[in-house]
């Protein structure tokens, strides 16, 4: 479990994402007047992934404004969604209202207390892009995971790829700049929120975040040692939003790549708890 300094960081982190929330209630990346016109948050990556999710319980973990988990609702699921950032769930109950889009539910909490705040199991568990690297503590996370799944219950995530964090792009070449596998927390002031494109990142009042960058071994074995079948994993070379100057926009899906496709930028995991 996460240490007092582990708390101390992630209190930081929940003053910074509340302030990024704000910031985007008009972005670019969340595009709130397409969202509130019908149109879903949801790529394919995560639709193939799940399939029919209507009529299930389910657990969307840090959620943060709710689009993704309001869009699971609209396809019929019963969701529950948490995140810490109180202010990121009051625009995401707001958008549910005005939707009225009812079968949802807004929780705060610290990942790592759910269990004492929500007392409910669920057919699925589901996290998505840009969540890993906010946590201090993976088997910890594993372990709730695998706590909130009904026997049978199936987790899903899709997240951004670790390899990405290893490059800098210099004079639009990928270099190598920093190893891969250094474990450990990373603390940086942030100043600037995304947008969907680069330039369309917004300035917000500075804070500090703390990362962990976390390898994919130490998540599959989290998973594992938490007891979870590892049933799919996939690379892609396609990124939600553009990380880097050179990618350029896959305008079928509104994906980015690199020209050539040189890395994996994202990828996908389901992990079934056993009858
Ligand atoms: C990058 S955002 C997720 C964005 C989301 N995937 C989307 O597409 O809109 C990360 C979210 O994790 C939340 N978060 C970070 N650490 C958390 C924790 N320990 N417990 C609960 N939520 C946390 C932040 O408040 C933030 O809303």
């Amino acid at each position: 479990m996460d240490t007092a300094t582990d708390r101390d960081r992630m209190q930081s982190n929940q003053q910074g994402w509340n302030r990024r929330a704000l910031a985007h209630i008009d972005s670019s990346y969340y595009d709130l007047d397409t969202f509130r016109a019908g149109k879903s948050s949801l790529r394919s990556l995560e639709l193939e992934a799940l399939g029919d999710v209507s009529g299930k319980d389910f657990l969307h973990l840090q959620c943060h404004i709710g689009l993704n988990a309001i869009s699971w609702a609209r396809r019929g699921a019963n969701v529950t969604a948490v995140d810490f950032a109180d202010q990121a769930l009051e625009i995401g109950r707001d958008l549910a209202k005005g939707l009225n889009v009812d079968n949802i539910n807004f929780v705060h909490s610290n990942i790592y207390d759910l269990p004492e705040v929500l007392k409910s199991s669920f057919d699925i568990v589901y996290t998505d892009y840009g969540v890993l690297n906010l946590l201090p503590d993976l088997s910890g996370w594993a372990k709730i995971i695998a706590h909130f799944l009904k026997p049978g219950g199936v987790f899903h995530i899709v997240e951004i790829h670790p390899i990405l964090g290893a490059f800098a792009e210099v004079d639009g070449e990928l270099r190598l700049r920093s190893e891969l596998f250094k474990s450990g927390v990373r603390e940086y002031e942030v100043s600037l929120t995304y947008g969907d494109a680069y330039e369309e990142a917004r300035e917000i009042d500075p804070y500090q975040q703390y990362a962990w960058p976390w390898t994919l071994s130490t998540v599959f074995t989290a998973l594992i040692q938490a007891g979870l079948q590892i049933e799919t994993f996939t690379e892609v070379p396609v990124d939600c939003r553009q990380r880097l100057a050179s990618m350029v926009r896959d305008e079928e899906e509104g994906f980015w790549r690199l020209p050539g496709d040189p890395i994996p930028l994202t990828w996908t995991l389901s992990a079934r708890k056993p009858e």
